[in-house]
């Protein structure tokens, strides 16, 4: 495909954006409803290609779901009423898809195999399959259950109390989504914090779950049962137009329906700690999640440091706050963040490599990076995603900053989690 070209020296940037709906608790709602019993009904769920492939999972997996637009309707049987699929499940780019899933599969009693994407196929899987394992699947796969593709058999679950290795909610969430299906209580202990939406999704679908510091615990043999989700506007979707209206120069950005739950909402901490020009409303709880609107305005930033229990709250916006850190003045450092070598790119890398074509003065770390502010026009260049949504989008916000043309090579991408992405951007014009 050809290099999508850029807009670039963007002067002002006005408007209000209705933020598309979040990610994590899209998947979430596909998969409660589909485990619960009788009828789910999701609304503002989000159309992007990650959860479409939650979608088509689990229709393999015998459940009746039904799509117009952002309106879904799961038809659940209950977790015994679930099919042998007859055919390969496939999740595309979506580790939120196979990590989740490969919980709920381990508590069936048929065999599954998995597959997803070329980048799917890099990602580390053993950090669910042993912890799901020792509750007693039986996983197989390239290099011992660490890649795709994968195969499990599911049943007979015992309850398992297990230290997370690395901070990850999907490997919460799938040991919790298998705990629900074993004997007894199943615990995990987290090292750091992570999103909480499959602890509160499994309350709003009638179960129980305790949550004691960094201790979450689920009982098995619950029943859940169907109900309405209404998700909320993704804080990942919003980030990329909180760090657009505080860099480009006349910027004022209204967005509304912003999901708001604490442990997602890092990049609100870092913009202020920033010097942010940016006031937040918060309103009703929608899916028992907060809400809210955000405004935010051209900015003078200052460097700073992000670090330890700061970035599972902000993990998959390191991309779009490395851009924002070029306009600030003096350095700001990232660490503590290994873990973005094994999301959809390497992020480290990518995020460096990319910013670096368009003039950033930006340095990998081993576990993060360092950016030079200066506060300064980027320059034009041709820039990729790499496959990669949130690299796309952070390119596309970088442009808007540069002076030269800027062309950005596999745009496509970002309709991974944003598929109306350019069309809400190009309306701030
Ligand atoms: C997600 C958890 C995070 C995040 C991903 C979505 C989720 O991944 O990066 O985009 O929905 O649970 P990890 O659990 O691997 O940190």
């Amino acid at each position: 495909m050809e290099a999508k070209k850029l807009k670039t020296n963007q002067k002002t940037l006005n408007g209000k954006v209705v933020v598309p709906g979040d990610k994590s608790i899209s998947h979430r709602a596909v998969m409660f409803g589909s485990i619960a019993s009788g009828v789910t009904t999701i609304e503002h769920f989000l159309p992007g290609e990650d959860c479409l492939s939650t979608i088509s999972c689990f229709k393999n997996l015998g459940v009746d779901i039904e799509r117009d637009g952002t309106k879904v309707t799961v038809y659940g049987n209950g977790l015994s009423g679930l099919k042998e699929p007859n055919a390969v499940l496939d999740v595309g780019n979506s580790g939120t898809t196979i990590r989740l899933l490969m919980g709920i599969l381990s508590g069936q009693p048929f065999h599954s195999v998995l597959i997803g994407d070329d980048s799917i196929a890099k990602r580390p899987m053993t950090r669910v399959t042993l912890p799901l394992a020792q509750m007693g699947a039986r996983i197989s796969g390239r290099n011992k259950a660490e890649f795709t593709p994968l195969s499990l058999s599911g049943g007979d679950l015992k309850a398992i109390e297990y230290k997370l290795p690395v901070a990850s909610a999907q490997v919460k969430s799938a040991i919790l989504l298998a705990g629900l299906q074993a004997d007894g209580v199943t615990t995990v202990i987290e090292p750091e914090k992570t999103r909480d939406h499959t602890e509160r999704m499994i309350q709003m679908f009638g179960g129980e779950v305790k949550t004691d510091g960094n201790r979450v615990s689920v009982c098995g043999g619950q029943q859940l049962a169907g109900t309405h989700v209404r998700v909320p506007g993704d804080i990942s979707s919003a980030a990329f137009f909180l760090v657009a209206g505080a860099i480009v120069p006349n910027g004022s950005i209204e967005l509304t329906n912003v999901g708001l739950n604490p442990t997602r909402t890092g990049i609100i901490d870092v913009l202020k700690q920033m010097g942010a020009n940016m006031v937040i409303e918060e309103e009703q709880t929608e899916a028992t999640e907060p809400i809210g609107t955000i405004k935010i305005q051209s900015s003078t930033l200052k460097g700073t440091v992000i670090s330890g229990d700061l970035i599972p709250r902000l993990i998959d916006e390191i991309p779009v706050i490395a851009l924002l850190a070029t306009q600030a003045e003096g350095k700001t450092v990232i660490k503590d963040a290994a873990e973005l070598k094994v999301k959809e790119t390497n992020r480290i890398d990518t995020v460096v490599n990319e910013l670096r074509k368009l003039g950033a003065n930006i340095e990998a770390t081993p576990d993060g990076m360092v950016i030079h502010g200066n506060n300064s026009t980027l320059k034009g260049g041709t820039v990729s995603s790499h496959g990669d949504h949130r690299i796309g989008m952070m390119l596309a916000v970088a442009a808007l900053i540069s002076d030269g043309d800027v062309y950005l090579e596999n745009s496509d991408a970002v309709a991974v989690s944003y598929p109306n992405f350019f069309d809400d951007l190009h309306s701030l014009f």
